[in-house]
């Protein structure tokens, strides 16, 4: 018996094996649910993540989608509901800034447009995707629905900058999402995930050394592991977490209670 057995979602946000979404995707499976993915548009973008999921489970169901764009959101929800009958969580793991804007020293400058980018991919989505998948949840008594954040929302972490505000905004429009569809049964919450060396956290300056200088003051005494992040994904999936909502879970070894 999994603790996910008869639960069916999407996962948005695998670019390889690397990606948290990746991880969070591998352990839903191993504990019985079923999974199926977006990738962005383009064939190699298909590739990538087909190669990626394969290693999940064999025979993915993809979609394509272009978070910058409602169209295409409204169609990655219809693709689904097409070939599936229920939707039990909703994984969102996606985040996009340009990096001339994520280096030291660099916040103040960021101009308008990359500003707006930042926020409308990284968190704008969250909203989007959360209103396709309302109908589809509460029809079948409820759902969960999760994000991925980072400490660099709370706390300055040097050259996160535009995305930091980002993820405070996720953060925030977690809670506000929570208090609105709560009402279906709807869970909303955060995983705010330790750094793991990926194709977006290596867009983000200074970060060389971060992985190394976490496992120093962790708690824990060791990095994050993109498995410790999958497992919590399972808990907030599950009926384990049916009176969580509108939290943000620290999943970061305990970097985030150390002080200097
Ligand atoms: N890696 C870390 O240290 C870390 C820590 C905490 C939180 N996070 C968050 O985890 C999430 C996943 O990032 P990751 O580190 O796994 O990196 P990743 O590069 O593997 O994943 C980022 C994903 O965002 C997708 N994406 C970007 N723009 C998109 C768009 N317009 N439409 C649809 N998809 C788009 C990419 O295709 C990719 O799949 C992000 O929200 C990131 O901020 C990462």
């Amino acid at each position: 018996m999994g603790l996910l057995d008869g639960k069916v979602g999407l996962v948005v946000g695998i670019a390889n094996e690397r990606s948290y979404a990746w991880h969070i995707a591998n352990e839903i499976v191993a504990h019985g649910g079923q999974c199926a993915y977006s990738h962005l548009p383009g064939e190699k973008n298909a590739r990538r993540t087909r190669r990626a999921t394969e290693k999940i489970a064999p025979d993915p169901v993809l979609y394509e989608c272009d978070a910058g764009s409602d169209e295409a959101i409204e169609q990655l929800f219809k693709d689904y509901a097409k070939d599936h009958d229920r939707l039990d969580f909703l994984i969102h793991s996606i985040a996009y800034a340009d990096r001339d804007w994520l280096q030291i020293g660099k916040f103040a400058d960021t101009p308008r447009d990359a500003f707006l980018e930042a926020m409308d991919i990284s968190a704008y989505t969250l909203l989007a995707m959360s209103a396709h998948a309302r109908p589809l949840m509460a029809k079948n008594g409820g759902g969960s629905i999760m994000a991925m954040s980072y400490y660099g929302a709370q706390k300055v972490i040097l050259g996160y900058n535009v995305m930091a505000v980002a993820k405070s905004c996720l953060e925030t429009s977690t809670r506000y999402l929570a208090a609105e569809l709560g009402v279906d049964n709807i869970r909303v919450n955060t995983i705010s995930g330790g750094y793991l060396r990926t194709l977006a956290s290596s867009a983000v300056g200074g970060t060389d050394d971060l992985e190394e200088r976490a496992a120093e003051v962790a708690p824990l005494r060791r990095t994050t592991a993109g498995s410790d992040v999958g497992k919590t994904a399972v808990y907030l999936a599950s009926d384990l977490s049916s009176g969580v909502t509108g939290e943000n879970l620290f999943v970061d070894c305990g970097v985030n209670i150390i002080g200097a």
